[in-house]
């Protein structure tokens, strides 16, 4: 019996609905699986601020369109990867993980890579010296650049045997905040659907995963070609999308103070730590984030927004919310045709 472990970070909750899926599908196999988020491994706040790794997206929004004059000293990608060195505080995974045949590091996609704090999470790993097979995962929307070659690369330099990559598309959760209504329902049934091709695919991939187990020969071909085709009009519109509609018309930090109850859920939902208090203990927010949406979508009050196109928008409920939605529905549809 293999026993595997889903290492992930979720902004909107999308990857952890897709690391439930994998983990059903592992064990519906006979694994034992256990999934952990990263941020209940370590306090990400901490473990990110010390090195504060940064996407470009980022760190061209503080260059162009600072929220204040103390910039704040982001480490890009290059200069991240150059200075990678085991945090002590990891020394012991080495040894905790050795019981695992099979890990595997979830991210969503963000600017074409993973997110920022996942970056820093494995940069911060110790160089693995007994061979452990990992494997990465992604959740976009359709465009995932440069994720898994990035993935391969860091796993690798940590010392990991690499197997491969699975990634799917689900819900846009992400433009659901520039959105004037987000309908739950439609939004549930597509997130099905899209679950029933994801486990699909997580299949796929395990099937090959037996046969590095088995030592068989297998083709595994991803779907490194499919993406590079179709993902080029999503990588175009990205490309320029984040940095020039993103940067002007998204980043930012905004709060409507009368609606605000100050329960402070934003400051503990920020992984990177970057949502203070002002003087009258409403939250502020001085520098550019990884947006990972999460204080806009879990403020109670709808009293957050980063810039006028998300004021007064949509919020993203999450997945479990969705699949309710998409449930309810067909319980009420049977019960009726009955
Ligand atoms: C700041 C930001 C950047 C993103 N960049 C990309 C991207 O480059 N390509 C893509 O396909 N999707 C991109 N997305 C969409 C997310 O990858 C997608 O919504 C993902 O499923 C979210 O997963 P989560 O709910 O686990 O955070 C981006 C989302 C955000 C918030
Ligand atoms: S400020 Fe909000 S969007 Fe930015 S990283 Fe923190 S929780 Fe995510
Ligand atoms: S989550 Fe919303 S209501 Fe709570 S402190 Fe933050 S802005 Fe205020």
């Amino acid at each position: 019996m293999h026993k595997a472990l889903l290492l992930y970070f979720s902004g909107t909750g999308i990857t952890r609905h897709f690391t439930s899926l994998i983990q059903e599908e592992m064990e519906n196999r006979g694994y034992i699986c256990d999934c952990l988020n990263i941020e209940e491994l370590i306090d990400l706040t901490v473990l990110w601020q010390k090195k504060p790794v940064a996407l470009n997206y980022t760190i061209n929004a503080e260059r162009k369109r600072p929220l204040s004059n103390y910039p704040w000293p982001y480490q890009d990608l290059k200069t991240a990867l150059q200075n990678a060195e085991e945090n002590k505080l990891f020394s012991h995974l080495e040894q905790e993980w050795a019981e695992y045949d099979l890990i595997g590091f979830g991210s969503p996609v963000y600017g074409f890579r993973p997110a920022p704090v996942m970056i820093r999470f494995i940069l911060d790993l110790p160089v693995f010296k007994k061979t452990l097979r990992v494997f990465s995962y992604a959740t976009h929307d359709g465009a995932q650049g440069d994720f898994e070659k990035f993935m391969e690369q860091v796993l690798r330099m940590k010392g990991f045997k690499y197997a491969g990559h699975i990634d799917q598309t689900f819900v846009y959760s992400a433009s659901a905040v520039m959105r004037g209504n987000f309908d739950n329902l439609k939004a549930g049934r597509l997130l099905v659907k899209k679950s029933q091709q994801a486990r699909r695919k997580i299949n796929i991939f395990l099937d090959y995963v037996q046969t590095l187990f088995s030592g068989m020969p297998y083709w595994y071909h991803g779907e490194s070609l499919i993406n590079l085709f179709f993902g080029l009009p999503y990588r175009l519109i990205y490309s320029y999308g984040i940095d020039l509609l993103l940067n002007h018309f998204l980043f930012g930090f905004g709060i409507h103070k009368e609606k605000c109850i100050q329960c402070m859920t934003c400051v503990a939902q920020c992984p990177q730590g970057l949502i203070e208090l002002d003087k009258y203990d409403y939250p502020i927010r001085l520098y550019h984030c990884m947006y990972c949406l999460r204080c806009l979508n879990w403020c109670p009050t709808d009293a957050l927004y980063f810039s006028r196109v998300t004021n007064g928008k949509a919020r993203f409920p999450g997945p479990e919310v969705l699949i309710e939605a998409a449930m309810q529905d067909d319980l009420s549809y049977r019960l009726k045709n009955e």
